[in-house]
Formats: C-alpha cells, sequence, structure tokens
C-alpha cells in the first residue's frame, strides 16, 4: 500500500514513551506511583509529599558515554541511573512546601485575565487562560525568549515547578470567587496546601477562618488519587507541546485544555448531570436500556486502560462515605451506588469490562462539598498538575526525546492534476 509510508518508530518519536514515574495494570486494577501502590498513599501520604515523589527525582548521570566514546568509540553509555525521589525527608519535605507557599501568590495581570472573562465562563475555559497567561508574567522560562538551553538549569526547572503548583490552587480560588462575584483572596502561608485552598475559596480574607481537618483531609486524599495516571490523554499533550520546545506553562496550558473535555476530566460533572437526570432508583433500569441501545453513555464508567475496577474509584466510594458523614449525605449516593451494581450485573458492561473510573464517584463528594459541577474539573486539574510537569520533567532529561510527530497512513487520492474552472463539472 503506498499510502503506508512507515519510517522507524524511533524517527518519527513514536516508539512507546519509557517512563519511571506511574504504573497501571488495568486488567488487574493496580495503580503505582514510582512504585507506591495509590492506596498505601491515599491512607498514609499527604498530597504535597505525593507531588515531590512524582515530580523530583534525583538524578545521577554517570556519563559513560564521553569516556568510552574517545578510548574505545563502539560503546555508547549514558548510564542514567536514577535515584527516584524517594518520599522526601521531614526536611526536604519542609523545604517543597516552603518553596511553593513562597510561589503562591499570582500575577495581577493573571488575575485581571480571570476577572475580565464573561461570568458564566466555563471555569475550565477561563483557566486554559490563565495557564497561558502565567508564560507571559514568565519571561525567564520562556525558550523562545531564551533559548532552548534555558532549561538545562535544574534550578530553572525546580522554579517553574514550584511556580505552577503554587499558583494553581491560588488561580483555581480566584475562577471560584469570579463565579461568586467576589475578588480573589490572598494565599495564607500559614496553612497546609489543600486548607489553604479550602481558606481562599471559603472566605473573604477573614483571618479567623478555622480549616475543617477533616474536610481537608478528604480533598487532601482526592488530590492524591487525581495526581498522575500515566499517559492519559491530557499528560499526553503536556508531552507532545514540550516536545517543541515551548514553555512548560503554555504546555501545561494545552494539558488543560484536554482535560476540559467531557470524555475525560469533564466526565465527573457528566456524572452528576446523568444522576441527577436519573433521578431515583427506580428510573435505573430504563437509563441502563438507553445505554444499552446506544442512546447515551454511562459516565464515569469505561477507560481506555482499566479493564477492572478504577483502584481509585474503590477509595473514593468509601471517601464518599466520610465527606457525607462530615457535610451532609447525598440522596444521589443512592442512585450510584444502585446504578453500579445493576451495571456490573448486566452482561453488556461485563463483556466490555466496563467498570467504574475515577470520575463515579468524585461528582458527588464535590457536590456535596458544596462545589458546582462546572467546577469539578478544576479539582481535577489542581493536583494533576503535578503529574504534568512529572512527564515535562522526565522529557527534557530523556535524551531519545525529540519533536513529536506520530505516523499517519495516507488513504486519500494518490494524484490528481489542476483543472481550470470552467473544465470542472
Ligand atoms: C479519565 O486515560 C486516563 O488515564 C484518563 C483518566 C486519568 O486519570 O487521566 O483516568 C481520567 O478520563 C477517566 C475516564 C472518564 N470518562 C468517562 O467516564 C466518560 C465515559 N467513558 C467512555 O466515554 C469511555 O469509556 C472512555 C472514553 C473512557 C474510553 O473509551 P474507549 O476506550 O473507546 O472505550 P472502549 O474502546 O473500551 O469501548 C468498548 C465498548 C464500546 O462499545 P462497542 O463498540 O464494543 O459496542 O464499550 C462501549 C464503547 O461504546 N463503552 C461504553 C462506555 N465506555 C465504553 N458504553 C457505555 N457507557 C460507557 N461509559
Amino acid at each position: 500500500d503506498k499510502g503506508l509510508k512507515l519510517y522507524d518508530p524511533g524517527y518519527l518519536n513514536t516508539a512507546p514513551v519509557r517512563s519511571t514515574i506511574s504504573y497501571i495494570d488495568g486488567d488487574e486494577g493496580i495503580l503505582r506511583y514510582r512504585g507506591y501502590p495509590i492506596e498505601e498513599l491515599a491512607q498514609k501520604s499527604t498530597y504535597m509529599e505525593v507531588a515531590y515523589l512524582i515530580i523530583l527525582c534525583l538524578y545521577t548521570i554517570l556519563f559513560m558515554k564521553t569516556f568510552f566514546v574517545k578510548f574505545i568509540s563502539f560503546i555508547r553509555l549514558i548510564h542514567v541511573s536514577v535515584v527516584y525521589g524517594n518520599l522526601p525527608s521531614e526536611n526536604q519535605l519542609l523545604d517543597w512546601e516552603f518553596a511553593v507557599s513562597q510561589h503562591s501568590a499570582v500575577p495581577q495581570g493573571v488575575l485581571d485575565i480571570i476577572h475580565s472573562m464573561p461570568h458564566d465562563a466555563h471555569p475550565m475555559g477561563v483557566l486554559v487562560n490563565a495557564m497561558s497567561a502565567l508564560s507571559v508574567h514568565h519571561p525567564d522560562a520562556n525558550p523562545a525568549l531564551r533559548g532552548l538551553d534555558v532549561y538545562n538549569s535544574k534550578q530553572v526547572r525546580d522554579k517553574q515547578i514550584a511556580r505552577i503548583i503554587g499558583k494553581i490552587t491560588t488561580i483555581a480560588a480566584a475562577i471560584y470567587l469570579r463565579m461568586a462575584g467576589r475578588p480573589p483572596v490572598l494565599p495564607s502561608n500559614q496553612l497546609s496546601y489543600t486548607e489553604n485552598f479550602l481558606y481562599m475559596l471559603d472566605s473573604l480574607g477573614n483571618r479567623s477562618y478555622k480549616p475543617n481537618p477533616r474536610l481537608s483531609r478528604a480533598l487532601d486524599i482526592i488530590f492524591i488519587l487525581h495526581a498522575e495516571h500515566e499517559m492519559n490523554c491530557s499528560t499526553s499533550a503536556v508531552r507532545h507541546l514540550a516536545s517543541s520546545g515551548v514553555d512548560v506553562y503554555t504546555a501545561v496550558a494545552g494539558a488543560v485544555g484536554a482535560l476540559y473535555g467531557p470524555l475525560h476530566g469533564g466526565a465527573n460533572e457528566a456524572v452528576l448531570k446523568m444522576l441527577s437526570e436519573i433521578g431515583t432508583v427506580d428510573k435505573i433500569p430504563e437509563f441502563i436500556e438507553g445505554v444499552k441501545a446506544k442512546k447515551r453513555k454511562l459516565s464515569g464508567f469505561g477507560h481506555r486502560v482499566y479493564k477492572n475496577y478504577d483502584p481509585r474509584a474503590k477509595v473514593l466510594k468509601r471517601l464518599a462515605e466520610e465527606v457525607f458523614s462530615i457535610v451532609g449525605r447525598d440522596p444521589l449516593i443512592e442512585v450510584a451506588v444502585a446504578l453500579e451494581k445493576v451495571a456490573l450485573s448486566d452482561e453488556f458492561f461485563i463483556r466490555r469490562k466496563l467498570y467504574p473510573n475515577v470520575d463515579f464517584y468524585s461528582g458527588l463528594i464535590y457536590r456535596a462539598m458544596g462545589f458546582p459541577p462546572e467546577y469539578f474539573t478544576i479539582l481535577f486539574a489542581i493536583p494533576r498538575m503535578a503529574g504534568y510537569l512529572a512527564h515535562w520533567r522526565e522529557s527534557l532529561d530523556d535524551p531519545d526525546t525529540k519533536i513529536m510527530r506520530p505516523q499517519q497512513v495516507y488513504v486519500g487520492e494518490w494524484l490528481r492534476h489542476y483543472a481550470p474552472i470552467k473544465e470542472r463539472t
């Protein structure tokens, strides 16, 4: 087939990405961040610790290449022994949390852009703009202005990483407050990462705000569960943009754009609309028949990789009960649990290996916490910044990374010649 001009995958960089960040076994329903099972991290760690684990690696690059090439010339050995950033020590964690808190303020120009948007703009559309605007406000880390080697410096990279992790919660809070017609609130450096986020959402800068430790712990666990997930659609977007040499803010803005999609990060909003539409348990059979007739999808079910229960959904299902015990029970949880039970016993879903994914229960938790449905995907974007930045950094460090250019198979007209318009039918 003449249209199939296959190049060596390495040349077109279409070989699978090699990564050390997270591992998924879709058949077994396994997810690990740098070897740590997600269930253990959700139970014992914090989002700040997990972000450190995911993003910050100590690389000991023993360049054997120059030595061997000069003297042996046929062995090209670059021995990159990646000493994974194990969970941080107490001092490393304190340094990391301090660096992030120092970067939590947001340039006024970015806040102005957020407030210039139509009041009913979707929060994710505003976030795409805000992340892209950060690029303009941080020219010091822009390869288009400073040259491609600007990121060769570990200090420059670490600063951009701390800036994005620090600023994303302040930007997200400003977007939330804009929806309520309220001005942004400055971040507090006295509170933990998640408590500070809830403080900015909850207060008009009133310093007597009392964090609710159980609620901030629940949100911290949700952030851990959403922090990283291998080569999903939006993380692949980061790698794709970063491979062109574009700055990290613009690359992350592209990922936010991909996450905005209802089939990806927007699914938790779609789940809530679906559960509200079903309304009561007795309406589930009719709804399921509609899904089986292909009239609609069962939102929050199915996954590109998981052909088993998404391990994150199991944690979220239990966490929902914890949150309901704090803020009150959402009656739609009965519909969700009954819907899951019916689907998991129905041949249509079993044959297609469709199970609840991370979005099936998260929307109910967010609504119980008082977030409007259109804001749910923002709560996905905040923690996923850790995964985006880890993959951005790994792609910069990978000597085999080339500009992304997926292969195509040409199946169009092979060769034709131009005809003057008078001769065309
Ligand atoms: C996320 O990739 C990641 O890691 C993403 C994510 C992350 O952490 O980054 O995990 C986050 O995006 C989770 C997924 C959120 N999306 C949704 O919940 C939307 C509903 N889900 C579906 O749209 C769907 O399952 C996808 C998009 C998630 C996956 O789509 P695929 O890969 O096309 O599904 P498939 O090939 O496995 O489908 C097999 C069959 C098809 O039917 P047949 O053609 O065989 O008859 O199952 C059907 C599909 O139509 N199917 C569904 C369905 N999902 C797949 N039918 C009804 N309801 C669904 N939800």
